[in-house]
């Protein structure tokens, strides 16, 4: 059955900047269809958001299954919602040396960032294509544009959604279509817990880090304008200006200082 309405698809919308994001959408009059795995989360997420006067639609999916990006395109195409924005907000790290950390949740960290990411993203362009518009915004980091030893492979997938967040925006310039990408620092969510990094440097001092309300104000301004991408906070700005004048080896340098454990190094 069609649904006239038009929705934004939040991936994650139920924590942490996902979650704010839901929030600035629909404050600002966008029906939602947000999808994670905790069905818990989801039924308390659209209770609190669609007491803002919008649809919430919720999916439960786990976007570390091959095929579950796939499966999500299908199942919101098959219940006839148009998806005019899609946010691909989920996304998870793991924190430690490569030689120690366990390569399983690595290459479902890569599937979940890089792969599932990309599937939803080709399958959501296609149809907004057909339709002549629409409006894509990838969670990309300030860690996309700096080498990180302690997190090497979450740097890495960053790095990629960064680049092809540019590139594929480049391709579909003239199509009535935008591709925006968010660059958040350091933010105080649930993503420390899950990537296990609770003994780093970094996020020892709570006040240093970013407020995810702040975090998604900026996205939806830039995806909204039609901006290539938004480095959140204006310390992010400076770190993200500064990496462009490093070399490499510098910045995984710095890094590492930042990033290592309160007591131990290696
Ligand atoms: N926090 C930071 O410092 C920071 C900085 C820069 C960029 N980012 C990026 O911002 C995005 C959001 O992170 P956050 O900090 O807001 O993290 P968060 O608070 O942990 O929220 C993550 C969200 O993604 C969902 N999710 C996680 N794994 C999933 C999976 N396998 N399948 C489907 N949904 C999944 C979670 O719900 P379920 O657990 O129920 O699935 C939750 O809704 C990520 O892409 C992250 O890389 C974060």
């Amino acid at each position: 059955m069609k649904n006239d309405l038009k929705y934004t698809l939040i991936t994650g919308g139920t924590s942490g900047i996902g979650y704010e994001l839901a929030r600035v959408f629909a404050s600002n009059g966008h029906n939602l269809i947000v999808v994670a795995r905790d069905e818990a989360e989801l039924a308390r997420t659209k209770s609190e958001i669609s007491a803002l006067g919008v649809d919430v639609v919720t999916i439960t999916k786990d976007l570390f299954e091959a095929d579950a990006a796939s499966d999500l395109h299908a199942q919101v195409r098959d219940a006839g919602y148009d998806v005019e924005i899609l946010v691909n907000n989920a996304g998870q790290g793991q924190y430690g040396l490569f030689k120690d950390t366990d390569i399983r949740r690595e290459l479902a960290i890569v599937q979940l960032n890089i792969s599932s990411l990309i599937v939803l993203t080709k399958l959501f362009l296609q149809d907004m294509l057909e339709r002549g518009e629409g409006k894509i915004l990838n969670l990309s980091s300030i860690a996309g544009k700096t080498p990180g030893p302690w997190q090497s492979v979450y740097h890495g997938t960053k790095a990629f959604v960064q680049s092809f967040t540019e590139a594929l925006r480049r391709e579909v310039k003239d199509q009535n279509i935008t591709v925006t990408a968010l660059l958040p620092g350091a933010t105080d969510t649930d993503f420390f817990n899950k990537a296990d990094m609770q003994e780093s440097k970094m996020v020892q001092d709570k006040d240093k880090l970013s407020d995810p309300a702040d975090v998604a104000k900026d996205g939806y301004n830039a995806l909204m304008a039609g901006d290539d991408m938004v480095v959140s906070g204006f310390k992010n700005k400076m770190t993200v200006a500064m990496s462009g004048v490093m070399p490499d080896s510098m910045q995984a340098g710095q890094l590492d200082k930042q990033q290592e454990p309160v007591n131990q190094t290696h």
